[in-house]
């Protein structure tokens, strides 16, 4: 498995990863209604303000087919998003991606990183460190809402004493 920064030819795998990860994934936790709305604004045009604004990776198998999405908001300091293929999960891509997320954060002095994590992810992101904060709401073009977690991880030792 490779990691490397996401271009533009890569929007329309992007999209489709990002849909069927979200149809397949989330559908426990979110109604068919919210699913629809969330998918709906996913068009590979979507992705071209993260592209330019943010890092943005994706893990890619041998074969160079799309196993995942991670990307981090330098601005907010926060992992905007990690979405991995229904067939890739639990083989650690979403870790892998996680890390580099991370330690890119690190190199650019980014002490403290957040992210709105799906109800789905809770766990995963418990596992790799990250506390529970606020219940949040993602806004979906509809105008119905979609109920999110805020957690926070501390990344560098001496950030940990500020809290
Ligand atoms: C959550 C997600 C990113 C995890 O990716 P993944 O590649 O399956 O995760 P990994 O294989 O790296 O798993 C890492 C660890 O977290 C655990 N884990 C993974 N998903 C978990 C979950 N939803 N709840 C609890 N633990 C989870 C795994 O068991 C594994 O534990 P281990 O290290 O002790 O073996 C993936 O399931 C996904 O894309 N979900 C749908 C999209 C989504 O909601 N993304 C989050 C947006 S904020």
């Amino acid at each position: 498995m490779k990691i490397r920064k996401a271009s533009n030819s890569d929007k329309g795998n992007i999209s489709r990863l990002h849909i069927a990860s979200i149809r397949k994934l989330c559908g426990s936790y979110y109604t068919q209604q919210q699913l629809n709305a969330w998918t709906s604004v996913l068009a590979p045009s979507v992705y071209d303000q993260a592209l330019k604004e943010k890092l943005f990776l994706v893990a890619e198998d041998s074969q160079k087919d799309l196993l995942g999405i991670g990307i981090l908001d330098f601005e907010n300091t926060e992992v905007s998003a990690i979405y991995i293929h229904p067939d890739a999960v639990g083989k650690g891509v979403g870790s892998k991606l996680l890390n580099e997320i991370e330690k890119i954060a690190r190199n650019n002095g980014i002490f403290e990183i957040t992210v709105h994590s799906t109800l789905n992810a809770k766990g995963f992101y418990m596992a790799r460190g990250y506390s529970e904060q606020e219940l949040t709401f993602h806004n979906l073009p509809n105008g119905s809402k979609l109920e999110c977690i805020r957690m926070l991880k501390i990344l560098h030792k001496y950030a940990e004493q500020r809290h």
